[in-house]
């Protein structure tokens, strides 16, 4: 089956086919981003990040009530996460890049969960040493995207189950076996691992509130394949007595191939931050296009930046400057530019990005326990 045709899927654990994002809005049942929501940020912000500018994040839920909150006064709390299952990719980093904003612009705490039951539960191939062992390598990623230690909570599903033990518990009483099979698709043979894990994730929204003993509104910013937590988790939170947490869902950074989000199961096409600088250099030079077959038929015809993964890198991440992203566009469209000096202009850029991330990556190592809650 070819990409084109292939049927979308969106699940915390798989993606795959055309994303269509408007179908995605309708099927999950969640609000657009509007202008004015994004205003009412950058407000707060005092700018308005690249994210929010390029649509990047496309929907949300409640997150006009969560700014209100903030706005009488209130306090209000951030929350998001990982599954430690390898290395992190550039994707991953989007959430937290934007997590960093808000937590400058609200001066919120946020929990980040590190997920190594689930990764454990769900990945027939990862021990535990294994996923705990990338808990800790992942955290320095989290620290380098230069969130604040004072409000900044890290935690191990397993390390620190003590924290979250009673709170998950008190999740899992309130959705039943039915419930978990209508939202993530459960099958018989699945473990009950898998079964149980939904209650772990969806606990953190309620944690803030419960270690600070008062209700505090939580956003949780992620991509939106982690909503069917979400939507479990607003059913029963105000029968537990807390606030239903708000989602602001981004759209999945793609790949260097042809379609697709960026993913760890695919190496060659994702970015990892741990990639020394000249093998991300050589991923990007192999990457997938939006140009013509020959140099003669691109400066004829020009390209088609909609489809590019390497376009998408400028307008998602590495292109700040939008005079400048609409230049690179132009160009490509008109042929003026060709592909091969396009992607090495990227590598570079990506190189350069690398080597900073990676030196602060290694000074995260240093202060990496007081990120992690105690
Ligand atoms: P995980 O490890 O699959 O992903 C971590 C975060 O990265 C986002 N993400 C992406 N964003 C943009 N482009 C991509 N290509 C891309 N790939 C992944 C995910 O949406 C996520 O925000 N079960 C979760 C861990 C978790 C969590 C949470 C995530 C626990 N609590 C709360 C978000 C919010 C997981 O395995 O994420």
């Amino acid at each position: 089956m070819t990409e084109e045709n292939e049927k979308m899927v969106v699940t915390p654990w798989e993606v795959r086919g055309v994303i269509d994002y408007d179908k995605l809005i309708e099927q999950f049942g969640v609000q657009p981003m509007t202008p004015g929501l994004a205003e009412r940020i950058a407000k707060h912000a005092g700018y308005m990040h690249l994210q929010l500018r390029r649509g990047i994040y496309l929907s949300h839920r409640d997150v006009d009530w969560w700014l209100g909150e903030h706005e009488k006064g209130n306090r209000v709390g951030l929350y998001t996460g990982r599954g430690p299952s390898g290395y992190v990719h550039l994707g991953h980093l989007l959430p937290w890049f934007f997590c960093k904003y808000l937590q400058d612009a609200f001066g919120a705490d946020l929990y980040f969960q590190m997920t190594d039951d689930e990764k454990f539960v769900f990945d027939d191939h990862l021990s535990l040493d294994q996923t705990i062992g990338y808990t800790y390598d992942n955290a320095l990623d989290v620290i380098a995207c230069g969130l604040d230690p004072e409000k900044t909570h890290i935690f191990s599903d397993t390390e620190h189950i003590q924290h979250l033990y009673k709170i998950a518990l008190r999740v899992s009483k309130r959705v039943t076996y039915s419930t978990a099979k209508a939202v993530f698709g459960f099958q018989d043979s699945d473990n009950i691992g898998m079964i149980w894990y939904p209650a772990l994730q969806a606990m953190t929204c309620f944690l803030q509130s419960d270690r600070d003993g008062e209700n505090i509104p939580c956003l949780i910013p992620a991509a939106i394949d982690q909503d069917p937590y979400w939507r479990m988790t607003r059913d029963i939170a105000e029968k537990m007595g807390y606030y239903k947490p708000a989602q602001i869902h981004a759209k999945f950074l793609p790949g260097l191939g042809k379609g697709g989000k960026m993913s760890s199961s695919m190496p060659e096409t994702a970015i990892f931050t741990v990639d020394p600088p000249e093998v991300a250099e050589n991923k990007v030079m192999a990457a997938f296009t939006g140009g013509q077959a020959t140099v003669k038929e691109q400066r004829e015809k020009g390209g088609d930046p909609t489809i590019c993964s390497i376009y998408a890198y400028a307008y998602f991440l590495f292109e700040e400057d939008d005079a400048k992203l609409i230049e690179l566009e132009k160009d490509c469209r008109s042929g003026a530019l060709v592909c091969g000096d396009c992607k090495a202009r990227l590598a570079k850029v990506i190189s350069r990005f690398l080597v900073d991330f990676q030196a602060k990556r290694e000074k995260a190592k240093d202060s990496i326990q007081d990120y992690f809650i105690k």
